[in-house]
């Protein structure tokens, strides 16, 4: 990842240096003309088609799971002690070393920063209760994506989330709580709008 971004970060450079004066200079934002983000704006789709449906997902497109979703997005309650000593309770972190119940996906997705972390940009990898080895993607249109992660290893959105959820750097699930789903299941259970989704689901 790293050799990758340090090629891409030298071919910016070289183009940078052929296209000549009247670019930002280093640390500089560059700043796009009114003509430049209409020629921009035509790269875009006008309107993005829905998902695709997703079968192997008996939730798929019901409110109440998406209503789930969110609230769960936002809520820090799985997360054990945070693990690394630079989580000192700057900006750049999500508290401070030891302190339990601060990692959300929102912590990690930064909702105002496009679903990106945006807090830990000088290394590319995430800090949450430790250091990732990656750094955590925008989520923007990520429901049209046929492949997730970085390296297209996971197929299915209920799969993947697990990955974060019992990661010991993500949510440090595994760091102070049984090496299973259990507190998951157990916070899940306490949630009403679970039990409303089981109660549409006579199959469940
Ligand atoms: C510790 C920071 C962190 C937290 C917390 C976190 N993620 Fe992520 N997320 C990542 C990273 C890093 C990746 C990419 C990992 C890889 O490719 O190996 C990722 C990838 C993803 C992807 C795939 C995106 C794509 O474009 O392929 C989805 C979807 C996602 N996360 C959703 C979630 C959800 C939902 C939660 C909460 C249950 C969550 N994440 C919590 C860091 C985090």
């Amino acid at each position: 990842m790293r050799k990758t971004g340090a090629l891409i970060a030298s071919q910016l450079l070289v183009c940078a240096l052929m296209s000549g004066a009247g670019e930002p200079g280093a640390g500089e934002a560059p700043v796009f003309s009114a003509a430049e983000r209409s020629i921009i704006a035509t790269l875009a789709p006008p309107a993005l088609p829905p998902p695709p449906p997703d079968r192997t997902n008996r939730f798929a497109g019901n409110p109440l799971a998406a209503e789930l979703g969110k609230k769960l997005f936002f809520d820090a309650r799985f997360s054990g002690p945070l693990l690394e000593g630079d989580n000192d309770g700057g900006p750049a972190t999500l508290g401070k070393k030891g302190q339990t119940g601060r990692v959300a996906c929102a912590g990690c997705h930064i909702p105002a920063a496009g679903f990106q972390d945006n807090r830990t940009l000088g290394y590319s990898i995430s800090l949450a209760a430790g250091w990732g080895r990656r750094h955590a993607p925008s989520l923007y249109d990520v429901g049209q994506q046929k492949l997730l992660m970085w390296d297209g290893r996971r197929d299915t959105f209920h799969s993947q989330i697990f990955e974060a959820l019992e990661s010991p750097v993500g949510f440090a699930f595994a760091g102070n709580l049984p090496p299973d789903a259990r507190h998951v299941s157990k916070v899940l259970n306490d949630s009403k709008c679970l039990v409303r989704l089981y109660e549409l689901d006579p199959r469940s």
